[in-house]
């Protein structure tokens, strides 16, 4: 199935404030970035813009005609295969994977390249979709998402917590020799257009951190939740 630009643009709009938030985390590339599984370069200007990078970036990916506008876009545009990456080992400073991972036959491979072509030290940023079973209620998110503006306002860093549904994507980021992996879920917001269409989950590790009355309230919440097929944003940086 072929999906149009306004359609895949809608598809990944949830991706844009994770992406924003990830990235301002990170230093700025001192050389080359290189973004795996580029496609049309449809990111290529918010990575520039949030990073506030002017440097090179190099583009691969195995659709020649989307990397024709990727090319139109201000990369370098190489055809080629996110398991055997066309790069020199250690030629990057900076590597982005957005919306790819899922797609790949062997994601440790496709991990592996990116660590080798990343010099040591260089970081990684993975956005991948996924779904998973969780009793997170409607109810129960629209709790959470007070919780986590009011934590915001105070300056609380959910966004790096690990919570579980992206243990496994850290595990193979780490088993593939990253290091300092950093992951987090994200609750992808369908059909409600008032409400954030990304949220936080928080870990177990954040409900410890809860005053009292707060977790009175959520095993209230929790009590009565459904359980629900989720779809998730997965999110997960290494150096
Ligand atoms: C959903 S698109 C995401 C494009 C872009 N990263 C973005 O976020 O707009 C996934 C891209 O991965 C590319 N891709 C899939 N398998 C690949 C592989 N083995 N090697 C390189 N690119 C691949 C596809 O051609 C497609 O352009």
């Amino acid at each position: 199935m072929k999906i149009d630009n306004s359609a895949a643009a809608a598809l990944h709009a949830p991706m844009t404030p994770v992406l924003e938030a990830i990235l301002g985390t990170l230093p700025v590339p001192e050389g080359l970035l290189t973004d795996v599984g580029c496609g049309a370069g449809h990111k290529t200007a918010l990575i520039r813009s949030t990073l506030n990078f002017a440097g090179p970036i190099v583009g691969i990916d195995c659709d020649r005609k989307a990397l024709s506008a990727a090319a139109r876009g201000g990369m370098w545009a190489i055809a080629g295969d996110a398991h055997m990456l066309p790069l020199r080992t250690a030629c990057c400073d900076a590597a982005v994977c957005l919306a790819t991972l899922g797609m790949l036959h062997d994601q440790r491979a496709a991990l592996c390249e990116l660590r080798r072509v990343v010099r040591l030290g260089g970081w990684l940023v993975i956005v991948t979709a996924t779904t998973a079973w969780t009793f997170w209620s409607v109810r129960l998110r629209d709790w959470i998402q007070t919780v986590i503006a009011e934590r915001e306002r105070r300056g609380v860093d959910l966004l790096l917590t690990t919570p579980e549904p992206a243990a496994d994507l850290a595990a193979l980021l780490r088993d593939a020799g990253w290091r300092e992996v950093r992951a987090g879920a994200f609750v992808i917001e369908t059909g409600n257009e008032m409400s954030q269409r990304v949220l936080p989950l928080i870990s177990q590790n954040d409900t410890r951190q809860l005053t009292q009355a707060e977790v009175r309230e959520y095993d209230a919440l929790v009590a009565d939740a459904d359980v629900e097929l989720l779809p998730l944003m997965l999110v997960a940086t290494g150096r």
